[in-house]
């Protein structure tokens, strides 16, 4: 096992819209670096405006979308050379997506513990002994829920916390050792939004597992990661330890983004820097 989980080293992304000759290109992603521990879990915030390559960034972690240039390794495994058969099954194994709306992830008309029963005898049934009912019912219990409480249910009699919640249940299935997700809080009510990022706490520390997780909510960005990176424009124009970054931000534009949330505690900090 290699020491870095994931290194993302000089990564770029450029889209050609309307024709390959007479296109536009879109420099979605420019020249991204960064590493995530092996030894070492954490949550890595990735903020920016609309726009700015954050998805494209997570796609390419996630391996569904290739780099134009660069390379990202995970567990020093180069991506470009796993698209396809048992080594992409053992990578989705590792590494697991979720998504901003938990109702497109399941389909309406499915009751949900079939998806969760898909799952398991897909990543583990043929790696362990244990009984699927119990490895489902694990797997709601880390995200506070439990088998008893969603047999039967279909996605639209959950709240969109309960399904995202269902959702992160799925994702542990196969016991990953990173989690990318894309705007995984923003289609949730405001109330609940606390309690999803406080269950990513709960996975790194109680789990080892490393959460990539982009974002538009500052707020909760502050509150959960060990660190964040900033991008604008695909490019990364700041990145460091959290509270450095929303505290002291160097760059204008990571100082417009504390300004513009005003978070009361950032603010205070910021007041006695
Ligand atoms: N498949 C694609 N084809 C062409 N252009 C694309 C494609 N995907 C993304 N882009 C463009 O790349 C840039 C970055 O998009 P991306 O979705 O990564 O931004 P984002 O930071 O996730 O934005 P948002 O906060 O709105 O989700 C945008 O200009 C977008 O229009
Ligand atoms: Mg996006």
């Amino acid at each position: 096992m290699s020491d870095v989980l994931l290194d993302v080293s000089e990564v770029s992304k450029t889209f050609v819209r309307g024709g390959l000759l007479s296109g536009r290109r879109i420099a979605a992603v420019r020249d991204v670096s960064f590493r995530l521990d092996a030894r070492r879990p954490e949550i890595l915030a990735v903020i920016g405006e609309t726009g700015s390559g954050k998805t494209t960034l997570a796609r390419m972690i996630l391996n569904i979308e290739t780099p134009t240039s660069g390379r990202l390794l995970f567990d020093g495994v180069d991506l470009a050379t796993i698209r396809t058969g048992a080594r992409r099954l053992a990578f989705m194994h590792d590494v697991q997506p979720i998504f901003q709306n938990p109702f497109e992830a399941f389909n309406p008309l499915k009751r949900l513990e079939r998806y969760l029963f898909m799952t398991q005898r897909r990543f583990v049934a043929s790696t362990t002994q244990v009984a699927p009912e119990t490895a489902v019912d694990e797997a709601l219990r880390k995200v506070g829920l439990s088998l008893k409480e969603v047999r039967h249910r279909y996605p639209h009699e959950l709240s969109g916390g309960q399904l995202q919640r269902v959702a992160i249940a799925r994702a542990l299935l196969s016991n990953p050792r990173l989690i990318v997700a894309d705007e995984p809080v923003s289609m949730i009510d405001a109330s609940l939004r606390i309690s999803i990022v406080n269950l990513f706490k709960a996975l790194r520390d109680d789990l080892g597992i490393s959460i990539i997780y982009v974002t538009h909510d500052l707020a909760t960005a502050y509150y959960v990661a060990d660190r964040i990176m900033i991008m604008q424009n695909g490019s990364v124009v700041e990145s460091g330890d959290a509270k450095t970054i929303l505290t002291a931000p160097q760059q204008p534009y990571s100082r417009q983004l504390r300004d513009a949330v005003l978070l009361p505690d950032v603010a205070n900090r910021a007041a006695s820097v």
